[in-house]
């Protein structure tokens, strides 16, 4: 199994294009379902995620090729509304292709995706929007299998318990061929969610009130194929910024999405480093020694702090002066990578949703094994503001979400390989 091997202590200082955003290209890419017709979709990250949503489309009948960060689809002869078990568990995310397989097929088959990375992640709340818009949806040998009952899903209004991203953009894709009119409220406001309804805007689609809580959908009878950028990942955004912010150092991030990292950056600044945007554009600059964040950083639906930053902007606070807490209230299982930054020198103490993070001086070289996805960057920022060399082994959950890092960090001054 490929690893990393890490030697810190290099200030970053560069340039970097951010890669697009993996939680936008994941939706628009089972949108393109939709479409009868070719699609275009550029700024497409090249991660492991986005080639598993490749193989789903192209098991569905969906021609996709993945060239140059360019998706290319074509949906006009699609085939099959099921995704294999094997499809449905290389990545959880494949649930979405539900509403997109529905709003096309007026059937399909799928399964619960597995794993439990971050603990329990339900799909009640999808499965409960479907049946509200006309599906039948019995379960059977662990296949969930979905039919609608008069011929086409009908427009439903639908208040979700939670803003749930997955439970949004699954409404949205199912709603967009229905009959009528979906209104959902307490929609998720992620600004993913604006680039997936963008996509869908650019096919034809009817759909106002992304961003904001309540988002109405009118069904059209038919999309047309389209041509459309991803935006930038606001996430591999937030974990160059904290690795800059943790080793000390220089960065402009080009390619950058400035509004919508926001609540990332209005914390950030906390710790005593420099930020200043520009135009698609974030410069930090970080010099001594890290500030603690006063306020408790909690984690929250945008436009609250993302907590797919949380574990990045950890690793950061853990060479910090001062204490700072943690309040994680999205995922019940998301401080698994605490246990590798406390291998590591951190002052880390978990009590069920709070961490607290007592800074130290210093942080040492280990080896560690990443944990998830966002908690083993965490451990990649870490270990390059680390004394000494550390190991990261199971970095195949790096690479769900991180374009060619170790070229990027290299790129940057940052000592860092894979090895086999
Ligand atoms: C998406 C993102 C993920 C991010 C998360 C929250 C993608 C591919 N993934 O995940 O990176 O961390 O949003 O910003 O875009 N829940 C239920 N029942 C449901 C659905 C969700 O209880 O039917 C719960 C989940 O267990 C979780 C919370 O709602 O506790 C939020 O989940 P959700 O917003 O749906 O996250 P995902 O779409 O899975």
């Amino acid at each position: 199994m490929q690893k990393f091997i890490v030697t810190g202590g290099s200030r970053l200082r560069g340039e970097l294009q951010l890669q697009g955003s993996k939680n936008s290209a994941l939706p628009i890419m089972a949108a393109a379902i939709l479409p009868d017709g070719e699609c275009l979709i550029k700024n497409c990250p090249g991660l492991t995620d986005v080639y598993s949503a490749a193989r789903i489309l192209n098991c569905l009948g969906c021609k996709c090729i993945f060239s140059d960060n360019t998706v290319t689809t074509d949906s006009s002869a699609l085939s099959s509304s099921e995704i294999p078990d094997e499809l449905m568990r290389e990545m959880r995310s494949s649930i979405v292709f539900m509403g997109a397989v529905l709003g096309r097929m007026k059937e399909c088959t799928v399964s619960i995706p597995g794993g439990c990375e971050l603990g329990p992640r339900p799909i009640d709340m999808h499965l409960s929007s479907m049946q509200k818009m006309g599906i039948d949806i019995r379960e059977t040998g662990g296949r969930i299998i979905c039919r609608t009952r008069s011929g086409r899903p009908k427009g439903a209004k639908i208040t979700l318990n939670f803003p749930s991203v997955g439970a949004t953009e699954n409404i949205i894709l199912c709603a967009v061929l229905a009959q009528g009119e979906t209104v959902i409220n307490n929609a998720a406001r992620e600004p993913e969610i604006c680039d997936l309804c963008g996509f869908l805007r650019s096919c034809g689609a009817d759909i106002i009130g992304d961003g904001e809580s309540r988002i109405i959908i009118n069904g059209k009878d038919k999309l047309h194929g389209c041509e459309y950028s991803v935006m930038p990942d606001r996430i591999a955004g937030a974990t160059y910024l904290s690795m800059a912010a943790a080793a000390g150092g220089e960065l402009i991030l080009k390619n950058a999405c400035v509004a919508e990292s926001e609540p990332f950056l209005s914390i950030l600044e906390q710790t005593g480093c420099t930020l200043n945007t520009g135009e698609n554009k974030i410069y930090i600059r970080s010099g001594g020694r890290l500030r603690a964040v006063r306020d408790r950083i909690r984690t929250m639906p945008h436009p609250g702090f993302p907590t797919d930053a949380q574990a990045v902007l950890m690793a950061a606070l853990s060479l910090a002066e001062g204490t700072s807490v943690f309040e994680e209230n999205i995922f019940d299982c998301r401080y698994r990578h605490t246990d590798a930054l406390v291998k590591m020198g951190a002052d880390i103490q978990v009590m069920g949703k709070i961490a607290v993070v007592k800074g130290v001086s210093r942080l040492h070289g280990a080896n560690v094994e990443a944990t998830d996805l966002r908690g083993g960057a965490a451990m990649l920022a870490a270990a390059l503001a680390a004394e000494g060399t550390s190991e990261i082994s199971r970095i195949y959950h790096i690479d769900r979400g991180y374009e060619k890092i170790e070229e990027a960090v290299r790129l940057l001054g940052g000592d860092m390989k894979r090895v086999q």
